[in-house]
């Protein structure tokens, strides 16, 4: 029996124990999967990560607030996990060395590309946001070539930090401010704000999304989010949360410790057994704690309770 586990605090309502379990059924893989809480004074995510350690624990992830935490912790960052700032999933190598990877940006680009078939390539990509949701995935989305990539933040300098940080990549990728997006047509819109979170809207131009073109919100919900309906008021042909997102991320880690990739479509179809509708008159149950509000992948904490990692 293999041991895992998810750090954080809150924890308890985390659907990670439930994902992972039932990617270790699907895939015949003989593991245990447990919530931790952990205190947040300085110091106590490294005990109870040793603590984990020395009781055989063989691999585990991490949410808020403690990504930045395990960063600091980890002997050895993937590549990935360093661009991103922050480490989502750990384990030990042989010599009990802590190695850290950041899984939320694959996790975005599989949710988009290959369940969505949502390709980026020469596409003109707006991402919204410039905290540490977009630092996260932005290195995986420029790879896949956009024709161009705009971040548009309230706070411009920010966007302009990430815009330095990842210029190095050579891709086409710019800082805007939103009054300034008036002047372009994008073909996918990403929220990575949090604005979704309190039923609030970046101010964003009407007319700016192009014909047939895409809205993802990084956040999911029960109903969709005050983005996924501004986006269906521009005409979106495909408008999309980030519940798959959720659901990429785990089976990318479980890859990571288990060298076996679990299929993901079962998993996200039983956290969602209906698709999202439109219409306020049908609210669809996700499961988790009862409130309908919206939770994004990594803001539960927040809203104090999680229906994310
Ligand atoms: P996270 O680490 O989850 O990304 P964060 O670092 O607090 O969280 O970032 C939140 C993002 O949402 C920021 O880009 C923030 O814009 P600012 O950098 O200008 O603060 C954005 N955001 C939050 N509320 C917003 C609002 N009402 N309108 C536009 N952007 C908003």
């Amino acid at each position: 029996m293999f041991h895992y586990a998810v750090f954080g605090n809150p924890i308890s309502h985390s659907k990670s124990p439930f994902i992972h379990t039932a990617f270790a059924q699907q895939t015949h893989q003989s593991i245990q999967y447990e919530a931790i809480l952990v205190d947040t004074p300085p110091g106590e995510f490294a005990k109870a990560v040793q603590s984990f350690q020395d009781q055989g624990g063989n691999g585990f992830n991490i949410t808020v607030p403690f990504k930045q935490a395990a960063f600091d912790l980890a002997d050895q960052r993937t590549p990935r996990a360093q661009l991103a700032g922050a480490v989502n999933t750990m384990w030990f190598d042989g010599q009990g060395r802590r190695i850290g990877d950041n899984t939320d940006g694959i996790g975005i680009l599989r949710d988009l590309r290959d369940n969505h078939g949502l390709s980026i390539y020469e596409k003109r990509l707006l991402i919204l946001g410039a905290g540490g949701a977009v630092r996260g995935v932005l290195e995986p989305l420029l790879n896949e070539s956009p024709a161009l990539c705009v971040i548009a933040n309230r706070t411009l300098a920010k966007a302009e930090e990430l815009v330095e940080l990842f210029a190095p990549l050579g891709r086409k990728v710019t800082a805007s401010s939103y009054e300034a997006l008036r002047e372009h047509i994008f073909d996918l819109i990403i929220n990575g704000t949090s604005t979704s979170l309190h039923g609030e809207l970046p101010p964003l131009p009407d007319g700016i999304l192009a014909e047939q073109g895409w809205a993802y919100d990084m956040m999911y919900a029960s109903q969709p989010t005050t983005f996924m309906q501004w986006a269906q008021t521009q005409g979106a042909t495909q408008v999309q949360d980030g519940l798959g997102m959720l659901v990429e991320q785990a089976a990318e880690a479980f890859y990571l410790w288990r060298g076996v990739r679990p299929d993901t479509a079962p998993v996200i179809a039983q956290l969602r057994p209906q698709k999202l509708s439109f219409s306020t008159e049908r609210p669809v149950e996700i499961g988790g704690p009862a409130g309908l509000e919206p939770t994004r992948y990594g803001d539960w904490e927040r809203k104090g309770r999680c229906i994310d990692f």
